[in-house]
């Protein structure tokens, strides 16, 4: 375990300035994960070189795929045909572990996999059990918790899977492992995020989509042994990482910030949609296309009077990940913000509804907190707390924003695990001119 890193944000001037967002992570992991799959050497540049990623990267080459480092971001995948035995170690990444499952599966080996502590509490049956539908033996010694084995073979057969909630999690380790089943698999969502159908069929698999009559969306692909085409990845920037510096700015008085070259896909941008709504001067401008099938822009944003709103629950899945920081946002507007259809949120990195919850109502914040939901009202916020960010780097990164709007700052218990997703956190605000202190 690597020690605690305490650090503490302060009320903040004007913020200004313009940062690059870092690496979209869920398009770094696939980038890794589907290089060390293809035939070939996947180029990948603007990778996020966080903890996550770099716990995939040394999984891909436990499984046999060589994976190098040629520059900043820069990497070169060289794709493998796994077999035999492994055991991987994922560390904190949820998205890395599931998907590695459905990726496994339909080789000839068996994969041990574990994680860190708040990862081996993440509920994993519902990547197991359409794996075990596929003919995929799993050993499941603690109640679906990590550490678990997948043994996988390739005789596996395609199925149809209706997902239980919308989580691409759960999509794409359908799709990876029906890429070398028997036959087509499909799978039939609520809509989530289409980074692994986007880069699969960048990489030479069709994959076919079709919009349902009753909102859900039917995913399918044929299996063969065929490997995929080794391309190029440009990774765009993370726009859930970017949500940080432009809350920052929305609520830090006189701030006007430019975060270049975030991701702009449908599926990704509804905090976006939301801020705006609340009246945040939220501005895409220069959108331009990236190798690899997926649109960037600049996102300039300024400090604004915010105002709550109802949050639409049916675009949940479109920001699942930037509820904590929407909250935060939602402490600075005049008003009630509320936001529903959130259960999901109790089983990610840590219960994110509890944590937000917490982190608000210690600095002064009113919230309310509900099974699948929050309600959070604006106002002066107070701060003086040290929020405990249960290993959960947006809920440390959330924490600090909301320091920077408090009469007293807001501490957090341990930095560390920000670097999963954002090892550049700290040097962006402070270009920005935000006040914390390590
Ligand atoms: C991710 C999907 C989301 C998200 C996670 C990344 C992905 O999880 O929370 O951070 O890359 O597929 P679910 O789809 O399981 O909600």
């Amino acid at each position: 375990m690597s020690s605690l890193k305490p650090v503490t944000s302060r009320r903040s001037g004007p913020l200004t300035g313009a940062i690059r967002a870092p690496g979209d992570k869920s398009i770094s992991h696939r980038a890794i994960m589907l290089g060390g799959m293809a035939d070939g050497v996947t180029t990948v540049s603007g990778l996020l070189e966080g903890a996550d990623i770099m716990s995939t990267v040394e999984a891909v080459r436990k499984l046999g795929s060589k994976a190098a480092r040629t520059g900043e971001g820069q990497w070169e995948v060289e794709g493998a045909v796994w077999e035999g035995s492994a055991s991987v170690d994922c560390g904190n990444a949820g998205t890395g572990v599931r998907l590695l499952m459905g990726a496994v599966a339909g080789y000839d080996m068996e994969v041990s996999f574990t994680g860190d502590e708040s990862l081996r509490s993440r509920p994993m049956r519902r990547i197991t059990d359409p794996l075990q539908m596929m003919g995929v033996d799993v050993v499941d010694e603690n109640d679906g918790r990590l550490p678990m084995t997948i043994k996988a073979n390739p005789d596996i057969n395609g199925i149809t899977y209706e997902t239980p909630k919308a989580s691409a999690q759960i999509k794409s380790a359908v799709l990876l492992a029906g890429l070398r089943a028997r036959g087509r698999t499909c799978v039939i969502e609520k809509p989530s995020r289409d980074h692994t159908e986007r880069m699969l069929t960048a990489m030479g698999r069709t994959v076919t989509t079709e919009e349902l009559p009753d909102g859900r969306r039917k995913v399918w692909l044929d299996g063969s042994k065929d490997r995929l085409t080794a391309t190029h990845i440009d990774v765009p920037g993370d726009p859930s990482s970017a949500a940080f510096a432009v809350v920052a700015a929305l609520i830090t008085p006189g701030s006007d910030v430019v975060v270049e070259g975030v991701m702009l896909n449908p599926r990704r941008d509804a905090v976006y949609d939301a801020l705006r709504a609340m009246g945040g001067d939220v501005a895409f401008e220069n959108a331009r296309n990236v190798g690899g099938g997926e649109r960037v822009a600049d996102i300039r944003a300024r400090h604004s009077r915010l105002t709550g709103i109802t949050v639409d629950p049916s675009r949940a899945a479109d920001m699942i990940d930037e509820y904590p920081i929407l909250a935060v946002a939602a402490a600075c507007a005049s008003g009630t913000t509320h936001m529903n259809g959130i259960g999901e949120l109790r089983v990610k990195e840590s219960d994110r509804i509890a944590a937000t919850a917490a982190l608000l109502s210690g600095n002064g914040v009113r919230v309310e907190e509900r099974e699948d939901g929050l309600s959070v009202t604006g106002g002066a916020v107070e701060g003086g707390a040290s929020v405990t960010t249960h290993h959960d780097h947006r809920i440390a990164m959330s924490a600090l924003v909301l320091g920077l709007v408090s009469e007293r700052g807001v501490s957090i218990d341990d930095a560390s695990m920000i670097a999963t997703s954002y090892p550049d956190f700290f040097d962006h605000m402070s270009a920005l001119g935000a006040g914390m202190e390590q």
